[in-house]
This record gives structure tokens, sequence and C-alpha cells, in this order.
């Protein structure tokens, strides 16, 4: 058994906007401040809520600010984490870039991948980082699976094997059902596991999706086949109505990894042999939710002046985006904002 403390992080210390106050931003915020990153600004559509999360967060009302644009426009502002629902990552991040900001966008990326490449463009052409916040890509649990796989610990990968099943506010309206606020178990839960396709076994070759709809169009139960060269396989499920087991696991011809629930936060992973013998196992300590490592990642890019991560390519990020739009086209699933 290993185990990692990874409370340490060494990176430059960019100043951090947050756009919107939602969930995840309180919780991103949170482990920012418990890593020791720079939180400097807030922005929110109302000046109350922006000032309620400054003085959550330790942020100072002069930055606390009534409006996005207001934030992305804050001199002490290097990098704007986007945490708005999906319909708008691609506005959000745009404003951001306009301002000459770099973006960390949470996912999914965008609403479909025409607008992931047009984010993808203006980042490029102001030579600015924007990087899609999917933080299981840089769990350390995550970052050990790669090193094995890439060590060949596995031979061949053959298989993932992944669902991302949670239950969810079934309320018509909330952001995870509403079709205008990019609602559906897809794009909100089962980017995850497609995201772990995508870095394990590529740019799937076919793909094939079933689907069950809510009365409000949004999908709540998922299931998608990616095939992909020479006939390797992802089996994936996602749901929004039942919480299911949320594990991984990677199959490859000469052994296998599985990933503990819930295989997209920090956890641990066990590694067999093709007997069964258990050669390995892995786990370790993680501050807060784990959130910090993706913002770790971004200010490492900024310092070194890359304008993408190894981990997650932007291009990848658009690929992904181009799965679940063809998934979508299976279980007749389209945006208002389409
Ligand atoms: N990485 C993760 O683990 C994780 C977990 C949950 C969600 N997410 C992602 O983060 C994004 C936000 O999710 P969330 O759960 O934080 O959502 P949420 O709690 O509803 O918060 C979204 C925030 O966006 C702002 N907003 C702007 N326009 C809005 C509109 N028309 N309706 C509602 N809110 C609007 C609001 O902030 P102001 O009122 O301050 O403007 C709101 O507080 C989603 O894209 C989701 O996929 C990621």
């Amino acid at each position: 058994m290993s185990t990692t403390n990874t409370h340490t992080t060494d990176s430059a210390r960019l100043r951090w906007g947050i756009l919107g106050t939602g969930l995840i931003a309180r919780l991103f915020t949170a482990d920012l401040r418990l890593t020791g990153h720079h939180v400097s600004a807030v922005g929110s559509r109302a000046a109350q809520t922006a000032q309620a999360f400054a003085d959550d967060f330790g942020i100072a009302h002069a930055h606390a600010h009534g409006s996005y644009e207001a934030l992305v426009e804050d001199p002490e502002v290097d990098i704007v984490y986007v945490a708005t629902p999906h319909p708008r990552h691609h506005d959000d991040a745009l404003l951001a870039l306009r301002a000459g900001k770099h973006a960390l966008v949470e996912k999914p990326f965008t609403i479909n991948a025409r607008e992931a490449r047009a984010l993808v463009e203006a980042a490029a052409e102001r030579r600015l980082v924007v990087l899609e916040a999917m933080w299981t890509r840089w769990l350390p649990h995550m970052v050990e699976v790669r090193k094995l796989i890439q060590a060949g610990a596995l031979g061949e990968v053959r298989c993932v094997l992944a669902d991302h099943t949670q239950l969810l506010p079934q309320d018509p309206a909330h952001r995870l059902n509403a079709l205008e606020l990019g609602g559906g178990a897809l794009l909100d839960l089962g980017v995850y596991p497609i995201s772990l396709a995508s870095d394990l076994l590529g740019e799937p070759e076919s793909v094939q999706a079933a689907a069950t709809l809510k009365e409000t169009g949004a999908d709540t139960e998922t299931s998608v086949i990616l095939r992909y060269q020479g006939g390797r396989n992802a089996v994936i499920y996602t749901a929004s109505n039942a919480a299911g087991p949320n594990r991984a696991a990677i199959i490859g011809t000469t052994g296998r990894i599985e990933i503990d629930p819930v295989w997209y936060t920090p956890t641990s992973f066990r590694h067999y042999d093709a007997t069964g013998r258990m050669l390995s196992s892995f786990s370790a300590e993680v501050p807060g939710r784990g959130m910090q490592f993706q913002a770790v990642e971004a200010e490492r890019l900024v310092r070194a002046g890359e304008l993408e991560s190894p981990d997650l390519p932007l291009a990848e990020s658009v690929a992904i985006m181009a799965t679940m739009d063809e998934v979508r086209r299976q279980i007749g699933l389209r945006y208002p904002s389409e």
C-alpha cells in the first residue's frame, strides 16, 4: 500500500476571481483558501450576493462585484474561475478572455463542440490560458493510474467501465433538469466517465447511446458505448435519478485497476494481475474536496507561459464535447441555446 501526503503544493500564486457564487464556486473557493491560493475577487449578478460570498471567504468588499463584467475588469484578478450553468460557460469565459484574463471553466467545458472550438480559438488569439475544470484529471489517484498504465502495468487497455450516478433534485425548474440551464445527467455527470474514457482510450471511432428523458426533455438515465480502434470499448452509465456504485474499472490484457467509489473524487485504487492477485494499492491524503489540484495546474501553465495542459489538451476538451454532441443527437436532446 502506498500513501501519499499531498497537502503541500508549489506554484506561483495567481489572483483568482470567482465568477458566479453557487454551490461549486463555494466548494472551489474553500479548497483554494484551505491550500493557500489567493482569491482576490468575486462577481455575481447581484451585489448583495457577491458581498455575502466575499464575507464568507475573506474577500475585501471593494472586490465583491455586482456584475461579471466588473469582476473581469478588476485589475487585481489574473485568472477567472467560471462557475455558472453550462449554457453560460462559453460567454462567461469569453468575457474573461476579452478582458485579458486567463480562465478555468467548469465542466462541461461548453454546451457543445462548436462553442468549445470558439472558446479555444479566442484563447489562442489572445495567448491566454483556458482550461476545462475537469478536476478529476489532477487528483493524486488519477495521476498514479496514468503512470501505471504508461508503464505498461495493464498490458494493452481494452476497456473502461464507469458509472456516474447520483440521486439529484427532481424539481423540473432545477438547473439539473431545466433545458435552458443545460439540464441533464449526461452533461453534468456523464461528462466524467466520458472524460475518463477519453483520457485512457483517446477519441472513439463510434458512439452508441440510449437514454430515458424527463418530462422537461433532459436526460435522466443514459447508457453510452464507445468503440475504439482495435475493438476496444468504454461502457458508461450515468443517471440523475438514483445513486449507483460510482466505481471505475480499467481492464487491460495483463491486469486491471479498480478505482474505489467515488472514483471521480479523491479516492483509492487497487491494481490486480490477470489472475486476480492484487499487486498494489494506492491511497492519498487530500485536503478539502480536492479541487485545488486543477488550480495548481492552471497556475503552472500561466507561470510557464504554456497555453494548454498535457493532462487535458484543448483538442481533447473539444473532442469530449463532440462525443457528447453525438450522444445527444442519438437520444434526441437539444438545448434551446443551440
Ligand atoms: N466540479 C464539480 O464537482 C462540479 C460540481 C457541481 C457543479 N459543477 C459545474 O459548475 C457549474 C455550476 O454548477 P452549480 O451546481 O454550482 O450551480 P448553482 O449552484 O446553480 O450555481 C450557479 C451560479 O451561476 C450563476 N448564474 C448565472 N446565471 C444563472 C442562471 N440563469 N441561473 C442560475 N444561476 C445562474 C449564479 O451566481 P450569481 O447569482 O452569483 O450570479 C449561480 O449561483 C455547472 O456547469 C456544473 O456542471 C461542477
